[in-house]
C-alpha cells in the first residue's frame, strides 16, 4: 500500500543545514528542507518521514524571509547552477562558515581551535575558468511554457542539465559563471546550427550530431573550446568550426572530438587540434600551469591562488622540508609550495595528470619535485616512504569521498610533524579528523569559498603531531 504524502503548513524555517539545505522543527522533530532559507515561513511536502527527522521539498511560500534578495539571472529556480542567488554574499559565507564548524564538532568530534573567518571571492560572478555545456534535443520547458498549450518551438537547448532530470537541458542564453566570451561562443553555435539545421544530440536514443562544448576562459587571456559530436560529418563539422573562429576571434586553442559512445566522460576520448596549440596555459603567482583539454585544474583561478597560498602557509616550510602532496592532480599544490620545500613528492591515480605535473614541473624549472602514479594506498608504503625520504610535511587533497582509511592509518604510522588537510568536503574531512585524532591535533581551520552562489565549501585544516606539538 502506498504511504499518504505528508504536508506541513506554515513552518518557519530556522536554520541553515548541511548540503545546501534548510531547516525548521515540528514537535521536537528536525525537518530539512530544500528550496528555503532561514526565516522563509512554508508548506512543505515530505519525501522521507522518519522518527526524529523528515525531509522535504516547498510547495507554497507564505512568507519569504528578509534576508532575500532578487537573484540576477534569468535561468534561476530551474537551472541547478547558482541556487543561493537569493542569499546576500555575506549570508551565504555565514552559513558555509557555520557548516563548517558544525561538521568537525559533530561528526569529527575532535577539538578545533576557533574557525578562521571564511575567505569569500571577491569576484562573485564570472569567478569560473570551466564550463560544460550540453546539446539535446529535449529542451527543458517551464510549467508556463506547457500550460499555454501553444505549441513550442525550438525543442533544442544548448546549456545545463535539469536537476534530477537526465534527459532535460535548459536552454542557457546568458550564463554568470564565466566570462565572456563564453555566451558568445555558445550563442553563435546555437544560432548558426539553427540556421543550418544542425541536429542536436537525443540523450534518450543516443544519436545526434552536437553533443557537448567545453569552454576554459583563463586569466592569461586564452581560451580553449572542444566541441564534442556524437558522430562525425566531416563538411558540417568544419563549416561550424570555421564559423566559429571566423565569429569569436578570441579563441586561441579550438578542439573537437568525436564520441559515440553512450556517456559523455571524456576520459577515454582523444580531443583533436583544429587551431592553435592543443593546450592553455593558466597562472597562478609566478607559476605557469599547462592545462589540456582534459586535465583537472581549480575551476577559480583567483581564488584557487588564495587556497594554495594558505596551503603554503600552514605547511611552514623553510626550504629544508620534504613534502608529500598526496592526491597531487596535475601537481599543481607541490609546484606552489615547491621553493620553499627541499624536495616534493607527488601521488595521483590518474597517468595522464602524472604526466601534466612532470611538464608543469619542467615549466616552472622546478627540479626537486618528483610525481608517481597510482593509487595512494599502493604506493604510499614504508618502501616509498623509505625510497623518497620521511615527510617533513604531508599535504592531501583528496576527492569528495575523502581519505582511504588505510591511508589515514599510514599518515598516522608514519607520523609527519605536519599534516595540512585540503578539503573540498568538510563532512568526509571531519570523519578523517576523527580518526587522525588518535595522532594529531587540529590546530588551523580555515574555510575558503570557491564557489558563491553554492553550497560548496572548501576547508583547510593544520593538524600537528601530538608529541611536536
Ligand atoms: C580534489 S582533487 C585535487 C587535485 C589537486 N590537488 C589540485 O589542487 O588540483 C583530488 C585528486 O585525487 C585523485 N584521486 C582520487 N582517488 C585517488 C586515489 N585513490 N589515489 C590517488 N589519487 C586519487 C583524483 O584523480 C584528483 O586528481
Amino acid at each position: 500500500m502506498r504511504k499518504k504524502k505528508v504536508r506541513l503548513e506554515k513552518l518557519t524555517v530556522e536554520d541553515y543545514a548541511a548540503g545546501g539545505k534548510s531547516l525548521g522543527r515540528v514537535e521536537g522533530k528536525v525537518v530539512f528542507i530544500e528550496g528555503a532559507v532561514p526565516g522563509d515561513v512554508v508548506d512543505v511536502q515530505l519525501g522521507k518521514n522518519k522518527k526524529d527527522w523528515a525531509e522535504g521539498r516547498v510547495e507554497r511560500f507564505h512568507s519569504y524571509s528578509k534576508d532575500r534578495v532578487d537573484p540576477f539571472c534569468e535561468h534561476f529556480g530551474t537551472c541547478g547552477g547558482c541556487k543561493w542567488q537569493m542569499l546576500p554574499y555575506e549570508k551565504q559565507l555565514e552559513y558555509k562558515q557555520q557548516e563548517v564548524e558544525q561538521q568537525l564538532r559533530r561528526i569529527g568530534k575532535v577539538e578545533i581551535p576557533a574557525v578562521l573567518p571564511i575567505i569569500g571571492c571577491k569576484d562573485t560572478r564570472y569567478y569560473r575558468n570551466k564550463l560544460e555545456f550540453t546539446a539535446s534535443n529535449r529542451r527543458y520547458l517551464s510549467a508556463a511554457e506547457i500550460k499555454s498549450g501553444a505549441e513550442i518551438l525550438p525543442e533544442n537547448a544548448l546549456g545545463f542539465h535539469v536537476p534530477r532530470l537526465f534527459d532535460k537541458v535548459i536552454d542557457i542564453q546568458n550564463c554568470h559563471l564565466m566570462a565572456e566570451p563564453t555566451n558568445l561562443i555558445k550563442n553563435t553555435i546555437r544560432a548558426y546550427a539553427a540556421a543550418n539545421q544542425l541536429e542536436y544530440y537525443d540523450i534518450r536514443e543516443h544519436r545526434g550530431f552536437l553533443r557537448t562544448l567545453l569552454i576554459r576562459v583563463l586569466t592569461t587571456g586564452e581560451v580553449m573550446v572542444n566541441l564534442v559530436f556524437g558522430r562525425e560529418d566531416k563538411k558540417a563539422r568544419i563549416a561550424l568550426l570555421d564559423h566559429l573562429l571566423a565569429r569569436v576571434p578570441g579563441i586561441t586553442t579550438l578542439l573537437y572530438t568525436i564520441n559515440a559512445k553512450f556517456n559523455d566522460s571524456l576520459h577515454d576520448q582523444e580531443p583533436i587540434v583544429y587551431f592553435g596549440k592543443g593546450y592553455a596555459v593558466e597562472q597562478l603567482e609566478d607559476f605557469q600551469f599547462k592545462i589540456s583539454p582534459k586535465s583537472f585544474f581549480q575551476t577559480n583561478t583567483r581564488q584557487g591562488e588564495r587556497l594554495y597560498q594558505i596551503t603554503r602557509d600552514f605547511a611552514e616550510l623553510t626550504g629544508k622540508e620534504t613534502v608529500y602532496d598526496l592526491y597531487c592532480g596535475t601537481g599543481s599544490i607541490g609546484i606552489f609550495v615547491s621553493r620553499k620545500a627541499a624536495k616534493v613528492i607527488g601521488v595521483e591515480v590518474i597517468e595522464d595528470a602524472i604526466a601534466d605535473a612532470k611538464e608543469n614541473a619542467a615549466l616552472n624549472n622546478i627540479k626537486h619535485a618528483a610525481f608517481f602514479a597510482g593509487d595512494v594506498i599502493d604506493i604510499c608504503d614504508n618502501s616509498f616512504f623509505s625510497t623518497h625520504g620521511r615527510p617533513d610535511v604531508i599535504i592531501t587533497d583528496p576527492p569528495r569521498a575523502g581519505m582511504h582509511e588505510k591511508l589515514v592509518q599510514k599518515i598516522l604510522e608514519i607520523g609527519a610533524p605536519t599534516v595540512v588537510y585540503v578539503s573540498c568536503n568538510p563532512s568526509t574531512q571531519a570523519r578523517d579528523l576523527g580518526l587522525l585524532d588518535a595522532g594529531y591535533m587540529v590546530t588551523k581551520v580555515q574555510p575558503v569559498d570557491m564557489f558563491p552562489h553554492t553550497h560548496h565549501i572548501e576547508n583547510v585544516v593544520q593538524l600537528k603531531k601530538r608529541n611536536y606539538v
